[in-house]
């Protein structure tokens, strides 16, 4: 018998990962399952980023790269950061890794480890608890209700800094809760990380998913001197519905980026060479393709949130970014249907899935209990019918 390690045993598989697995077993035995639990767009890759792919094979870019990314896709996310965002970047600045997540994971082992402590506001990102455990750091949550709009202030970020913090993750757009912070709460959390000269990891992955007034910033551009604190991290997986090309990004000082470039030659070696090639064309191609996704993400949201407020006992606000409704449920704790009693998030997304087929995230895996997450990235089609079928469940409580 094989031992496993402390490491292996100390980490939990991802729960939307793990939610959508449980919805697959259902459909395998014919049920017909609302599978609203996946953070991906549904939107194909967009005709001209595969077409690049196909022209990249053909023309033999199929060997290794140099491990931390191709110089010409750095700087093309080099160029884009100057255009978008007015960021300088040098490719000397920036790794490509396998994927967002790979980089934040990357960008954490090179940053702390045993005795560190990282900020992580909460409700936060499936990942991010376990991924700053896999380095011996500690994660300190903060929670941020509904009433705060998911969103930390400076005032409560001071609060849990210790001797030991390290870094600040922040997340905005956020997964779970859409929640989008504005310009100037950004900056007084700036503000605040340059005077207690903390580090920031700022996921800003979902950047192009803003919807009405909202806007994105990018952390880094905020104050003179932040650059050289920020890990700004993003990808194509969200904008422009690559999720399994496997291209994410960060865009760090150097020698942080040489550290991470280190940690990844020895651990997965280069990412993709024809996934490196459409990205490359996904960031100097035509753009109208996100537009028309965002468009369709912001019409998708109305309906759903319009949907959420309308049955009695959710409380749902609108999120303004992402493609996530993160509701308040708690008012069904201690309900039965069928029998079953709500005592949690957990049990009443299982009973929700048993009985009435539709699959959602419990809050508790991000964090916060209480709630419960929708991803509304599945046609409108499918967001009626299964939010109907949750409506016509939640009559049945008793
Ligand atoms: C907040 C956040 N960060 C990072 C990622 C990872 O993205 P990638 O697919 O590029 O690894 C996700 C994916 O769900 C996410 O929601």
């Amino acid at each position: 018998m094989l031992g496993i390690s402390k490491l292996a045993l100390s980490v939990q598989p991802s729960a939307t990962l793990a939610a959508g697995a449980k919805a697959r077993q259902l459909r395998a035995q014919g049920v017909k399952v609302f599978d609203f639990s996946l953070g991906e767009p549904d939107f194909p890759t967009p005709e001209h980023i595969c077409q690049a792919a196909i022209a990249a094979m053909k023309s033999g870019q199929t060997h290794y790269t140099i491990a931390h990314g191709t110089v010409e896709l750095r700087t093309a996310i080099s160029r884009w950061y100057k255009k978008v965002y007015n960021l300088d970047c040098t490719p000397d600045q920036i790794i490509v890794s396998n994927g967002a997540k790979h980089s934040i994971h990357n960008a954490l082992l090179a940053l702390v480890g045993p005795g560190d402590e990282v900020i992580i506001p909460t409700p936060f990102w499936v990942s991010y608890s376990d991924l700053v455990s896999m380095t011996g750091a500690t994660p300190v949550l903060i929670p941020c209700g509904m009433e705060a709009d998911f969103k930390v202030s400076a005032a409560q970020i001071k609060k849990a800094i210790t001797p030991k913090t390290k870094l600040l993750l922040i997340n905005s757009p956020s997964n779970p809760t859409g929640a989008v912070y504005t310009h100037a709460e950004l900056e007084a959390i700036a503000d605040l990380v340059l005077e207690a000269n903390i580090g920031v990891i700022s996921d800003e992955i979902y950047e192009q998913l803003v919807y009405g007034d909202a806007k994105a910033t990018c952390f880094a551009t905020l104050r003179e001197g932040l650059k050289a604190k920020t890990i700004t991290i993003s990808g194509v997986s969200k904008t422009y519905a690559m999720t399994g090309w496997r291209i994410g990004w960060a865009i760090a000082p150097e020698a942080v980026v040489k550290a991470m470039a280190n940690i990844q030659s020895q651990e997965t070696s280069n990412p993709c060479s024809v996934s490196q090639a459409a990205a490359i064309a996904a960031l100097d191609g035509p753009q109208e393709c996100v537009g028309v996704m965002r468009k369709e993400f912001e019409s998708r949201r109305d309906f759903v949130i319009k949907k959420l407020q309308g049955i009695p006992g959710i409380k749902c606000k609108v999120p303004p970014g992402a493609f996530y409704a993160f509701f308040d449920v708690s008012s069904y704790f201690g309900k039965s249907f069928a029998g079953k009693t709500v005592t949690d998030s957990a049990s009443f997304c299982l009973l929700a899935l048993e009985q009435a087929h539709v699959n959602l995230v419990q809050g508790s895996a991000f964090g916060a209990e209480g709630y419960a997450r929708l991803s509304y990235a599945t046609s409108k089609e499918v967001l009626e019918a299964g939010l109907d079928k949750l409506q016509d469940w939640l009559k049945t409580a008793v």
